[in-house]
């Protein structure tokens, strides 16, 4: 008599992968991570990137650090099937601690996009960590049952201390589906230290589904940098477009929302979501855009914060948005967010605005009678056009340098 499959709970299922993507591919197609793409699953016949549904119990992702808090990391990582998982972490070289995610109540379970929050961290701490997900591999009426557990290896974040001089951050914008830019651009790092990446929108060309996140961006990032670096991602216009668009915030952590702010070292930092760039009611959007009510909320957000003590004391004021409210065209989007925020940034003394969109890197100082402060746009996703922009704060000076894709100095800018 032949063996269910799924008879021994902690062995590995008999399964022979190659066969099942021949076969897999014979009634659709199959990608280079052995994803399916299931043609007509949709309205306009695209194709949908789906995880196939048996293949060994593997990570899909490492993970990738997010925080707004030096006393907070928020560590992501993605599998192919859903799982109970959890991180061990600790201080030194422990890994003596064990946290896990509840919800209302319930242990988060069941799902393969996973996020677990550090909350007790010690700011200027080294610590180290690990990820485990424990399949799950089938439910008993109500009982799971579990299958094998899968570790990831040992990596070491460091949270930034509280009374820190310098700050070093990293930003990248428009690489526009170009998974190849994220190692070409850091590597113009060099060794300099860094403590974060901004990634200031339009990573992307339009959301199509959850392979396009990891290849193109998660991936990259944790090869680069986001495995023991914090990645901080505001959207840009093109993040609001495709069938996925809805659910980006299942792969990114966001504990403000799309719009929010963080304090490192002599840096208080602004991202604004600066959204669509045409008007809601364009045909193009089909009814299912509403940013200039976004615009609003943010402005009325950003006015209070302006007016927090936490604010008014920071040594510099740093707002990243994706479309510059100066430099680009007179599009609807650009037009409302100069209307809406050039006036607080004017009003509340920004030192600094970081933006992209245009494709065309600049420096532009403060313009009497337009703009106070002065702001930065990086470059575009195309060789010849792409830029990092280093930037580097300390209690004497804050220093922006934006190097184009040969290493060269395209701009700089300082502020004493
Ligand atoms: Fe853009």
């Amino acid at each position: 008599m032949k063996k269910p499959i799924l008879k021994m709970e902690n062995q590995k299922p008999s399964f022979n992968r190659r066969k099942f993507l021949t076969n897999a591919a014979k009634i659709a197609g199959v990608g280079a991570a052995g994803y399916i793409y299931i043609r007509g699953c949709n309205n306009d016949d695209k194709p949908i990137a789906v995880p196939p549904p048996i293949i060994q119990h593997e990570f899909l992702t490492q993970p990738y650090l997010h925080t707004l808090d030096n006393k907070q990391m928020y560590i992501r990582w993605i599998t192919n099937r859903n799982c109970y998982s959890w991180v061990e972490y600790g201080e030194a070289t422990a890994l003596d601690k064990k946290i896990h995610a509840v919800t209302d109540g319930l242990v988060n379970a069941n799902n393969r996009v996973h996020e677990i929050v550090l909350d007790d961290l010690v700011p200027g701490k080294t610590y180290q960590y690990r990820v485990a997900s424990k399949e799950i591999r089938r439910w008993d009426e109500d009982v799971a049952v579990f299958g094998e557990t899968i570790y990831g290896k040992t990596y070491t974040f460091k949270t930034i201390a509280d009374d820190t001089d310098e700050v070093n951050l990293l930003v990248l914008n428009d690489l526009h589906d170009t998974p190849s830019s994220f190692p070409h651009l850091l590597k113009l790092n060099g060794s300099d230290p860094y403590d974060l990446v901004f990634l200031n929108g339009d990573m992307f060309n339009y959301q199509k589904g959850e392979e396009q996140i990891i290849n193109h961006l998660i991936t990259p990032c944790t090869n680069g940098f986001a495995i023991q670096k914090p990645m901080l991602f505001v959207r840009g216009n093109h993040e609001l477009r495709g069938p996925f668009a809805h659910q980006l915030k299942d792969y990114f952590s966001y504990p403000q929302g799309y719009y929010f702010h963080f304090q490192c070292g002599p840096v208080f930092a602004i991202a604004l979501d600066t959204g669509e760039d045409k008007e809601d009611d364009r045909p193009v959007y089909a009814g299912l855009a509403a940013f200039d009510a976004f615009r609003e909320k943010q402005a009325v957000w950003l006015e209070k914060l302006m007016q927090s003590e936490a604010y008014r004391n920071a040594r510099y004021k740093v707002v990243f948005m994706h479309i510059p409210p100066f430099y680009s065209n007179d599009a609807h989007g650009s037009m409302h967010s100069r209307k809406l925020f050039s006036p607080l940034f004017d009003q509340y003394k920004v030192d600094l605005v970081v933006c992209g969109h245009t494709h065309v890197h600049g420096v532009h100082p403060p313009v009497k009678d337009q703009h106070d402060y002065p702001i930065i746009i990086g470059g575009g996703p195309k060789p010849g056009t792409r830029t990092l922009i280093k930037i580097n704060a300390s209690q004497q000076e804050l220093k922006v340098q934006m190097l184009d894709d040969t290493g060269k100095e395209v701009g700089k800018y300082s502020i004493k």
